[in-house]
């Protein structure tokens, strides 16, 4: 099978229950959901840096009663399991986040981020983002994704929630400070090589921008050869996914294309009030709602500010089923985003809900790519980028919904073809993740905050 046809058939692979993996989960095989070199070389976070890379991706909460098998994360720190800002597929934090070029009063190079101790970790000397394709930025941040941690739970759909998770934690960045932006044309491959990772064990993902900073004083140059982890990730054993892995890296130079709305018959159109919605006001609060939903209804309000943050690059569309929605039908509609109006598609399905596991959700929210005209356009390296896109956009819609006091639950346990089918979607859109909305009916959490105390 070549690379290309890896990539076209795991399209419909990854839409299936990985429910074969799931009966069979070796958890002692658990890898640590932290990374880390080894802490001599490691500096303290700029200033300037700080609150970006801690409400980005630091360790906030802690569930001291559960234990993820791996080594323990600190010191000090009684076995248990991290959270951090942003939510993740099994609760499993994949992703891995780098700083490439002028990072503020340090020397130019590539460091890791040690969310454990909200350090960086200096990984090679005088790396700059011309080494990721990306001459003209100062300051990048890589969002990777370590496969192991996915793999060795759900298999080979393990890679569809990585490129997911790395999404998320984009779509968190960019949220938490103003001065960044995705960049969607990087060369992962080079980046890999740059930041001395092993293909197809852990793989560039995302990369994100970083404007606004003083490089300040500079200490002289460090090393130009990679240092190696605490514990080096391995090749996933998973049959084909290493190779899979490494065919969607981006090899720099690809277009992506400009998806336009499908045409759709819709029986009445809503104009949605204006909505501007500050994201950073969900950063603190938010968390996946786990204790259900109540019946309270939600305000076209909150359909507006989900809508207009949930719309974004690359999508072809944000298709709804609203069951509990004030001055709304219920029913199911494609959001209009150049007109900001909900169109009405029909009615779903009977029995629909149970089908997708939603909890009773006022609103359940499907952002919608087309696999086909992308490949076609920017090749196999677009699986990557639409469920990058996806993630970024079911996690702007969390910190929406949580700003708005909202809980909010992103779920991949859903049939991706009932969906399809049950919402009348056009032929070659498919739903690339579920976004459950409502008032929470309770809040249910073992998680403890952590802060500087807990960190080193
Ligand atoms: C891509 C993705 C897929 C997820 N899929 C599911 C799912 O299928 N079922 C579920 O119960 N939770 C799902 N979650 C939610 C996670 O279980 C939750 O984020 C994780 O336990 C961490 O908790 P937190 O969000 O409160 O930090 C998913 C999250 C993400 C980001």
């Amino acid at each position: 099978m070549t690379a290309t046809d890896l990539v076209r058939s795991y399209v419909e692979r990854a839409e299936r229950s990985p429910r074969d993996a799931l009966a069979s989960v070796d958890w002692t095989a658990a890898p640590s959901l932290v990374k880390r070199y080894p802490r001599e070389l490691a500096v303290g976070v700029p200033p300037s840096l700080s609150d970006l890379l801690r409400r980005g991706y630091g360790l906030t909460r802690y569930q001291w009663t559960t234990r993820v098998p791996g080594p323990v994360i600190q010191p000090g720190l009684s076995e248990g399991r991290p959270f951090r800002p942003v939510p993740a597929g099994g609760g499993l934090a994949s992703s891995e986040l780098y700083l490439v070029g002028a990072v503020p009063g340090l020397a130019v190079g590539a460091y890791h981020y040690d969310a454990a101790a909200h350090e960086l970790t200096p990984v090679r000397g005088g790396a700059t983002p011309g080494d990721l394709g990306v001459p003209e930025a100062a300051l990048c941040l890589v969002i990777t994704g370590v496969v192991e941690r996915l793999a060795f739970k759900y298999g080979e759909f393990a890679y569809r929630l990585l490129c997911l998770n790395a999404g998320v934690l984009a779509g968190q960045l960019v949220s938490v400070r103003s001065d960044t932006e995705p960049c969607w044309n990087f060369d992962g491959a080079r980046a890999r090589v740059c930041l001395g990772l092993s293909a197809g064990a852990e793989s560039v993902m995302a990369v994100v921008r970083v404007a606004g900073v003083e490089p300040g004083e500079r200490p002289p140059a460090m090393d130009g050869t990679p240092l190696s982890p605490t514990a080096r990730t391995s090749p996933s054993p998973v049959r084909e996914l290493a190779r899979l892995v490494t065919a969607c890296e981006a090899t720099g130079g690809h277009q992506h294309p400009a998806p336009h709305p499908p045409a759709l018959s819709f029986t009445e159109a809503t104009r949605l009030p204006d909505a501007d919605p500050r994201l950073i006001d969900g950063v603190e609060a938010r968390r996946t709602a786990d204790a259900g939903f109540s019946d309270e209804p939600l305000t076209l309000a909150d359909v507006a500010a989900l809508m207009t943050v949930t719309a974004g690059p690359l999508l072809s569309g944000v298709f709804l089923l609203a069951r509990r929605v004030g001055g709304l039908s219920s029913g199911v509609y494609c959001y209009n985003a150049e007109e900001h109006r909900l169109l009405r598609l029909g009615d779903p399905r009977p029995g629909l809900s149970r089908a997708l596991g939603d909890g009773g959700a006022a609103l359940s929210i499907y952002p919608a790519g087309d696999y086909q005209a992308g490949f076609a356009v920017a090749g196999d390296r677009w699986y990557t980028a639409l469920n990058i896109a996806a993630g970024a956009a079911a996690q702007r819609c969390c910190l929406a919904s949580a700003a708005r006091g909202l809980g909010c639950r992103i779920q991949c346990s859903y049939d991706v073809e009932t969906v399809v089918g049950a919402l009348g979607m056009p032929t070659g859109l498919r739903p690339l993740c579920q976004v459950l909305v409502g008032r929470e009916s309770g809040r249910l959490s073992y998680t403890q905050p952590l802060d500087e105390r807990h960190v080193r």
